[in-house]
């Protein structure tokens, strides 16, 4: 069965072919990046406008590049939310006119649960039921996953998610948007301990997070810095920041795992693609003996074929029906779904 997997939630216009069979055929994506690169963060308005000019060329890429023809479409993933109301319906009202043009069903796909499924496109299938830790930029979450579809929340931020706290500490630092590989890059040429930040909530008994102090005190230690422009002192503050996430990342995640007794972790979003990250939880799932489970780097952040997998899993129960309209869903909690 053929999925085509449609994602325009935020700034990534993402098109992909999944054959359910033998993976993905085809994917294209463009990036908004440089357009919002100008005002620091995404501009919802203009990433509307771009998903519209972009959508189209896409699509007929990923078909020839698929050899294939849109005929041969079984069934059509897009993502219905969370993400900017404006950006959604671009997707899904593109998803929805070929469905209903090629008389194929369509799934609504939940975003971060297309990031749960993108470590199905690195060929490595994790068994259920499994953890998993979802950071991106806009959500920081442990759940239990019993099936597809059946997802428990364990734990998640209290405030900003962990991707938001690498890109507000990468604008501090003088780079620009999205900040993740930047701070990553900076703190790999830092030494830790020179500089310590706070560990947020780390010896809470729960499983949730906060970041937002955290940026707080980048903030003030660059106000405070004797010299904030050394590379120096960058390095030394992109190590510290990155220490500070990781060891809360994987204390609070390695809980999860010993509270629930699973031998399987699942690491996706954006931020999955961070280096220190991949490393740091490696090293603690291989102590208590767990199998890690990460897509492959090229598909941690935004990009149609996840949306595709996602829509895979949930093969057997999609709609058949006639379409007779469709939804979106900027804001859209994954558990209970
Ligand atoms: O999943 P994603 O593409 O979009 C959302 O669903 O939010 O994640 C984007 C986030 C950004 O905050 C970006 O800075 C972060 O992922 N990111 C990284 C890395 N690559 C992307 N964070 C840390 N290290 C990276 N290598
Ligand atoms: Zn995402």
């Amino acid at each position: 069965m053929i999925i085509l997997g449609i994602e325009s939630s935020c700034d990534e216009t993402g098109v992909a072919l999944y054959d359910t069979e033998k993976g993905m055929l085809a994917a294209a994506l463009h990036s908004q990046i440089d357009m919002h690169k100008l005002y620091g963060g995404v501009v919802p308005e203009l990433a509307s406008r771009d998903h519209i000019r972009r959508i189209i060329p896409l699509l007929d890429e990923v078909v020839e590049e698929a050899k294939i023809s849109k005929k041969d479409i079984d069934a059509v993933a897009v993502t219905e939310g969370p993400g900017l109301a404006g950006a959604l319906l671009v997707g899904t009202s593109v998803g929805y006119a070929i469905g209903m043009a090629l008389n194929k069903p369509v799934i609504g796909v939940h975003h971060m649960e297309g990031h749960l499924f993108s470590c199905l496109l690195s060929g490595s299938k994790p068994d259920f039921p499994f953890v998993t830790l979802l950071v991106s930029g806009g959500h920081t979450q442990i759940m239990k996953v019993s099936a597809p579809g059946q997802y428990e929340l364990l734990g998640e931020t209290l405030d900003d998610a962990v991707g938001e706290a690498f890109d507000k500490t990468a604008q501090a630092l003088g780079e620009c948007y999205p900040g993740g590989p930047a701070v990553s890059r900076f703190a790999e040429l830092g030494k830790s301990g020179v500089i310590n930040l706070p560990r947020p909530l780390l010896h809470t008994d729960n499983l949730d997070f906060s970041f937002s102090g955290l940026k707080t005190a980048v903030m003030n230690t660059i106000r405070l810095a004797e010299d904030p422009n050394s590379p120096e002192f960058k390095h030394n503050l992109a190590r510290a920041f990155v220490d500070s996430v990781t060891e809360v990342l994987v204390k609070k995640t390695i809980k999860a795992l010993k509270k629930t007794g699973y031998k399987s972790l699942v690491v996706a979003g954006g931020v999955s693609a961070n280096k220190q990250l991949r490393e740091a939880l490696t090293k603690a799932c291989k102590k208590i003996g767990v199998k890690i489970f990460f897509p492959p780097l090229a598909l941690c952040t935004d990009n149609g074929a996840m949306i595709a997998a996602a829509a895979a899993a949930h093969i057997k129960n999609m709609d058949h029906g006639e379409i007779d309209g469709f939804s979106i869903k900027p804001r859209w909690q994954l558990s209970g779904c």
